[in-house]
């Protein structure tokens, strides 16, 4: 039977060989971290986004954490966080010694709109992490950002999704004061574990390396400044995410003439509405679309495994107040939008494997599966 999957990794045979050839280098000269690779990886990230310093860590987690750290600094207070989006975003401030408030979002771009960030601003607020969910930029950023300097706030931009992402020309990441990105395997571009964040501020990117290589100024002298941890990125890993972010290009323009076909396709299909970026280029992490409220999303989901078609994880399926591991640790409150957005949206497969007639299969079966159910 035919299958379409929801995620795919894309590895040539020659990136391949690039990754083994520099991870035996590395294992050779036995400079495992903090090395060649790593240094590499920062610079060719900040020329693909335009940033002046890029800081490599260990994770997409860690490059929240590490940022909220080094951007607050002694600051105490609550940080904005959406209520649709991962348990990283919101547990990071929490990691970080800050808080958490959460906020609810708009319907249209999955993020907050400044409307949203008014109404949840106290005076604890400190920061705002703006999350890019699912590579779109919501048209709110730059006024987001103006609103921030008003209040005299920082804006902290959650790129997990983002790699690619611009808008106005300007990259995901840069409209604030920094943007941590995540390389899981599952993200546009990986390193198998791994994450960066970037910044126009040189004071700032000096206070994520400390912060990353466990609070200690110089890198292998035992003499620590700052509560750091250990969040450095391997050389190995480094290794696999310049292969990757050196095809990031082609991996965005692929997702980009997929997303435009289902886009068309789904014109024609009554039963969803399809959740767009308004900027180009978007990197297309996930292709959002929002149900009808009378399909029943896990009968669909079971139904489209049963024809060929598996659909990924949501973004997100739980709204972070209905996670049990916040329920005593944020301030309560009311997010009808975010409850309406993560009960009501799918993500349908797209990955750089697939080609059109993959696309037109999942179309096909997702109208006949849909016309189904709605009988
Ligand atoms: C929005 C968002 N933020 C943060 C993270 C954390 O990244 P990581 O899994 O690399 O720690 C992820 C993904 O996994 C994410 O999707």
């Amino acid at each position: 039977m035919r299958r379409v999957d929801p995620v795919q990794l894309d590895f040539t045979a020659q990136d391949i060989d690039g990754i083994l050839t520099a991870i035996r280098s590395s294992l050779s000269t036995g400079q495992l971290a903090q090395g060649e690779q790593v240094a590499a990886f920062e610079a060719e990230f900040a020329a693909c986004t335009g940033a002046r310093n890029a800081v490599a860590v260990a994770s997409g987690t860690a490059a929240l954490v590490c940022g909220l750290r080094a951007i607050a600094g002694q600051q105490e207070g609550e940080v904005l966080v959406a209520a649709n989006t991962f348990y990283a975003s919101a547990a990071a401030p929490l990691l970080a010694g800050l808080r958490t408030r959460l906020v609810d979002v708009d319907a249209a771009t999955f993020a907050p709109s400044v409307a949203d960030l008014d109404a949840a601003l106290t005076s604890e607020t400190i920061g705002v992490m703006l999350v890019h969910t699912g590579g779109i930029i919501s048209p709110a950023t730059p006024e987001i950002a103006q609103w921030c300097d008003r209040h005299g706030l920082w804006l902290l931009e959650d790129c997990a999704h983002a790699h690619g992402s611009r808008m106005g020309g300007q990259h995901a990441g840069t409209f604030g004061a920094a943007g941590a990105f995540s390389f899981f395997a599952t993200k546009v571009i990986t390193s198998a574990e791994g994450g960066m964040v970037i910044t126009d501020d040189d004071e700032l990117a000096q206070r994520l390396r400390v912060h990353r290589n466990l609070g200690k100024p110089e890198l292998w002298r035992s003499y620590h400044t700052v509560l750091g941890e250990n969040a450095r990125m391997s050389e190995l890993h480094a290794a696999v995410g310049r292969a990757q972010l050196a095809r990031l290009d082609e991996f965005v323009a692929t997702r980009a003439r997929l997303a435009r076909r289902y886009t068309s396709a789904l014109a024609e299909l009554p039963a969803v509405s399809p959740v767009l970026p308004d900027h180009d280029p978007a990197s297309w992490y996930k292709y959002i679309v929002l149900l009808d409220p009378h399909v029943d999303r896990r009968a669909l989901k079971a139904a489209l495994a049963e024809r060929g078609v598996r659909l990924g994880g949501e973004v997100y399926e739980l709204p972070l107040h209905r996670q049990p591991v916040f329920a005593e640790r944020l301030p309560a409150g009311e997010f009808p939008v975010s409850e309406q957005v993560c009960g009501r949206h799918v993500c349908l497969p797209l990955h750089t494997g697939m080609g059109d007639d993959d696309v037109d299969f999942v179309v096909a079966q997702l109208a006949r599966t849909s016309a189904e159910m709605s009988r």
